[in-house]
């Protein structure tokens, strides 16, 4: 089962997990629902205070953060594979589209910041195909913000969901970067690192293409 399975929008319907992401191996990455269901928190502000322009948040789950920048009258766009996620930003007051970020997105090219929060670096489990198009959506100048796994990984895997029973439905790819793989292969891929901060175990690094 994908992320627009039922396990993940029961998860977005009662604001909570258990849910995690089971790798081949039977290891279980905990999905933090309960934090992507509340308002943003410290840590999410200090992202949204460096957003500049207009802002895509790429795999927004239930929109916190368009959310919150449309609160501050702030143009912010959502996009997001699983239709509970977008119901969920649209409810919130955001903006949101059921749209994959490889799809047609609207202002190719002139988006003035990114978001990949939360693991979505993980998105496709090829973060330079990720980086590549992030690219294409900014417009020059722009401003990627990008969060690390909080271990020092750099891994490649197929998951599924699993919201405590197992794993269900056929494996999807994904990708965890630490913050030294995320910095390493975003400056190897032509990023220039403009930030860096750790703030509540979470680390974000902001880059310019
Ligand atoms: C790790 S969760 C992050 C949740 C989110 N940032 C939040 O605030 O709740 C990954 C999110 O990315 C979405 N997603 C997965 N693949 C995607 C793709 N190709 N394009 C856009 N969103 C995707 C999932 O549906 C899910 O909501």
């Amino acid at each position: 089962m994908t992320w627009a399975g039922a396990a993940y929008a029961a998860a977005l319907r009662h604001g909570r997990g258990p849910l995690f992401l089971h790798r081949a191996d039977g290891g279980r990455l905990p999905l933090d629902v309960e934090r992507w269901c509340a308002a943003p928190d410290h840590a999410d502000r200090t992202v949204l205070a460096r957003c500049a322009g207009s802002v895509l948040d790429i795999g927004c789950g239930p929109g916190r953060m368009v959310a919150a920048l449309a609160r501050a009258a702030r143009p912010a766009l959502g996009i997001d594979t699983a239709p509970a996620a977008v119901a969920r930003t649209r409810r919130a007051g955001g903006s949101a589209l059921l749209r994959s970020v490889f799809q047609d997105l609207p202002a190719e090219g002139g988006w003035g910041s990114v978001l990949l929060m939360d693991g979505n670096v993980g998105i496709g489990g090829d973060p330079a195909a990720l980086f590549r198009r992030v690219r294409r959506l900014l417009a020059p100048g722009g401003l990627l913000i990008a969060e690390a796994a909080t271990a020092e990984v750099d891994e490649r895997c197929d998951v599924t969901l699993d919201a405590g029973d197992g794993p269900l439905g056929h494996p999807f790819p994904w990708a965890r970067l630490g913050p030294s793989a995320l910095r390493s292969h975003a400056e190897a891929d032509g990023w220039t690192t403009t930030g860096q901060w750790s703030i509540h175990g979470r680390t974000f690094l902001a880059l310019r293409g």
